[in-house]
């Protein structure tokens, strides 16, 4: 019997495990650029964790959460999302201690949500976050979102839609608490069991509701902008006048509230407007500011600043923009395909692909006989850069036949200068086909 895959999981092959790399990259390389350090930490984490940092008015805690008891009988969780583990890790391992701060750390991995899969909704996806810990000021609000905006936009999209909000200090967001029951006490009857449920333990959440008809009753709520504190106001202007000095226009917009317990303060996503038909994966990323998780899980006071981005939907938004013919032309493709003719010739090729991988360059070799039109055919379909041709002549000469799979051209080598001719073929391949491509896009 077929066994199928788990509902909402999905394989990264190949091609597709490329494009992961890539923006794997380039999240590394912008957390690296902005001096953050890399943290791992377990995916399951004991299930009290999550209930304090994510929260219990959180519908990733009431209904999303992979919970189960180990053998031990303790309630254990998959982890839903990176940031009570990474503060978990700071408490464990004392890291404020001594520390220089902020504490500055980002990580990538998989979270688990039982969510209704859909469009970029999965129940195991991968998340790329930073966390700041000790964060001083609005300074540092202000580098959590550049940041995110930086990966985004080298992806390639020309405009990331970025929405803030501020859910202000306590007082604020007592007084709004309050002006929202007040507002859904004749309307909640009407309103989806989750919403009753909501204005019970946090009203906040029903701003984040779904439900069509309690999208309509939400337009006519209170505005939490109408409930922040002077201080609250100017920080949050002083964020969006900081992001617009270098460059990043955002929108207000009031009911941003997002689905996670933590967060004090801005708080702020990433859209993608791509297009009409374009399908809405949600949220790009997302973050804000946190002024008590630390201490809520047995730490010290310290305020923090952090951001997410979900890797399937940079990856989605990645093929949207990037046509086939533009994707980078080393993804999926070998640099050499070494061909020998005969069952001695593929033992000496079994020594020549060694010496070319110790040179730093991929290769594959036949490890059967084959005609030599069916080992171009897989040269071909393995996408290779060159052909390397060792036949019996070739041994007797110690020379090889290199061939430029894409011009067609043909170089002999002698086999002792094999590794620096074969590095300068590569590198004179690459800058032709970067040089097209500049062409083609009329750089
Ligand atoms: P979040 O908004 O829950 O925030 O998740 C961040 C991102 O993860 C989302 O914007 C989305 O791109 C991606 N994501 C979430 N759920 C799914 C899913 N089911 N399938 C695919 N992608 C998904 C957090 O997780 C916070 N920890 C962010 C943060 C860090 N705040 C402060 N520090």
């Amino acid at each position: 019997m077929e066994i199928n895959p788990v509902k909402g999981t999905h394989d990264i092959v190949a091609s597709e495990a490329d494009k992961y790399h890539e923006i794997e990259n380039r999240c590394r390389f912008f957390a690296e650029l902005f001096a953050y350090k890399e943290i791992r930490t377990p995916i399951i984490e004991h299930t009290p964790l999550f209930l304090r940092s994510v929260g219990e008015s959180s519908d990733i805690v009431n209904k999303e959460m992979y919970t189960f008891n180990d053998k031990g009988g303790r309630s254990l969780t998959l982890r839903p999302e990176m940031t009570a583990g990474v503060m978990r890790s700071i408490v464990t391992n004392k890291l404020y201690a001594n520390a220089d701060f902020p504490l500055k750390y980002f990580y990538i991995g998989p979270c688990f949500r039982y969510e209704r899969p859909q469009a970029g909704r999965y129940r195991q996806f991968h998340q790329f976050g930073i966390e700041a810990i000790g964060a001083p000021n609005y300074h540092q609000d202000v580098e959590a979102v550049v940041l995110g905006y930086h990966i985004i936009e080298t992806l390639g999209l020309k405009k990331v839609h970025v929405l803030i909000n501020s859910l202000g200090d306590e007082e604020s967001r007592n007084n709004y608490r309050e002006a929202l029951r007040k507002y859904f006490a004749d309307k909640i009857e009407n309103m989806c069991p989750d919403c009753k449920r909501r204005l019970e333990v946090n009203p906040l959440r029903i701003l984040d509701c779904k439900v069509p008809e309690d999208i309509e009753i939400v337009k006519g709520a209170p505005k939490l902008s109408d409930y922040l504190s002077k201080e609250s106001k100017l920080y949050l202007d002083s964020v969006i006048a900081e992001l617009k000095v270098l460059g990043i226009e955002c929108e207000i917009d009031n009911n941003l509230v997002r689905g996670l317990d933590y967060y004090t303060g801005i708080v702020f996503e990433y859209h993608a407007k791509m297009g009409e038909d374009a399908k809405d994966v949600g949220a790009l990323g997302g973050g804000g500011h946190y002024a008590h998780l630390l201490k809520d899980i047995g730490g010290p006071d310290l305020e923090g600043v952090g951001l997410s981005l979900g890797l399937e939907r940079l990856a989605y938004i990645y093929d949207l923009i990037h046509a086939d013919d533009e994707k980078p032309v080393f993804y999926d493709s070998v640099d050499f395909y070494v061909m020998g003719l005969s069952e001695s010739n593929i033992d000496k090729c079994v020594s020549l692909c060694d010496l070319i991988r110790r040179e730093g360059m991929s290769c594959e070799q036949n490890y059967e006989v084959k005609s030599i039109k069916s080992l171009f055919k897989t040269a071909d379909r393995k996408k290779a850069k060159f052909a390397i041709i060792v036949g019996d002549d070739e041994i007797k000469t110690k020379t090889v036949k290199v061939k430029n799979l894409v011009s067609q051209t043909q170089t002999d080598v002698k086999m002792d200068d094999l590794g620096h001719v074969l590095h300068s073929l590569l590198q004179e391949y690459l800058e032709t086909i970067y040089a097209k491509l500049l062409e083609d896009k009329g750089e």
